[in-house]
């Protein structure tokens, strides 16, 4: 079965790794010295980024901003930075994925940003978008670079915070469902590895403390002053519809795309613990 496979080898990898830091840490006088040989040769080495943090672009070729575009536009950054250009990976993916390579990544884990794809959060699909992905996707794939995809890093579109409050309607499972099934039927021919989404305990804590987009919370729990929210229940409200969208997802994944692609990893959780759940 697929799902105990990936949970026993990443019970695996993660003995090994506690075995290469205790063989480390106890040669005190020198610093370990890992080569490629001390890992199995079917361990990725690769490296991650998330949409808004990197592509810049922000509003350029029919992108809609994200909830995370709105909370850095009121200024809700301590320094007042905004992801308007970050790294620029809009226009520089080719320089960047040369880096890449010449660092000898294996792999590298992007988001796609959900508002860059479907401005409106369901509905068309803007082509530009679809053209950057893709291009993307190719470069990776031209230098050798397995693509890895998140499907989801804490980027709702604003569009669809407005019209039903996000996470805190089921409404989102079947937008967020239908946005996945335009990548899976995209790009799925050439990415074979999938995440639904990013630290989806974030996204309860986003409704308790208040500190991240879209900034709900109540009183005592808040670290900032929210407008609205109730810290009681909405975390729980937020996190159970992600996880019955990460199930509707799964389930379009396992019933129609499955025969092609074939690692789907679930949730990542935060603090780099990762769970695959299937
Ligand atoms: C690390 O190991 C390699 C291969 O055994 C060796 O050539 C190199 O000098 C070592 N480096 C350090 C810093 O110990
Ligand atoms: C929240 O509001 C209270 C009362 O107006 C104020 O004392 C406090 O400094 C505010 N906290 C933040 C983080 O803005
Ligand atoms: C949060 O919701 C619960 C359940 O509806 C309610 O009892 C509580 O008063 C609400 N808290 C706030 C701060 O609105």
């Amino acid at each position: 079965m697929l799902g105990s496979r990936a949970l026993l080898a990443s019970i695996l990898l993660s003995l090994y790794l506690i075995y290469l830091n205790l063989k480390g840490c106890s040669a005190q006088s020198s610093p370990p010295n890992f080569t490629r040989n001390d890992f199995p040769s079917d361990f990725v080495f690769g490296s991650g980024t998330s949409a808004y943090q990197v592509e810049g672009a922000a509003a350029e070729d029919g992108r809609s901003p994200s909830i995370w575009d709105t909370h850095t536009h009121a200024g809700k950054m301590p320094d007042k930075s905004t992801g308007d250009i970050a790294s620029d990976q809009y226009h520089k993916y080719k320089e960047d994925v040369k880096l890449m390579s010449d660092t000898g990544l294996e792999a590298y884990k992007f988001s796609i940003s959900w508002s860059r794809l479907i401005p409106n959060g369901r509905g068309e699909v803007n082509p530009k978008g679809l053209d950057y992905y893709n291009n993307l996707i190719n470069e990776l794939i031209e230098k050798g670079i397995q693509p890895h995809v998140m499907l989801y890093h804490h980027d709702l579109p604003q569009a669809l915070e407005d019209e039903y409050n996000g996470w805190l309607s089921s409404r989102i499972v079947n937008d967020f469902t239908a946005y996945a099934d335009v990548c899976f039927t995209e790009f799925g021919d050439r990415v074979s590895h999938w995440t639904t989404m990013a630290e989806v305990n974030i996204i309860g804590v986003s409704f308790d403390n208040g500190l991240f987009p879209p900034q709900r919370c109540s009183y005592p729990f808040g670290v900032t002053n929210c407008t609205a929210g109730n810290s009681s229940t909405e975390p729980y409200i937020a996190v159970h519809n992600a996880l019955l969208a990460h199930a509707s997802i799964f389930h379009l994944y396992k019933t129609k795309y499955q025969v092609y692609m074939h690692i789907f990893q679930s949730i990542f959780l935060k603090k780099g613990l990762i769970v695959p759940l299937y």
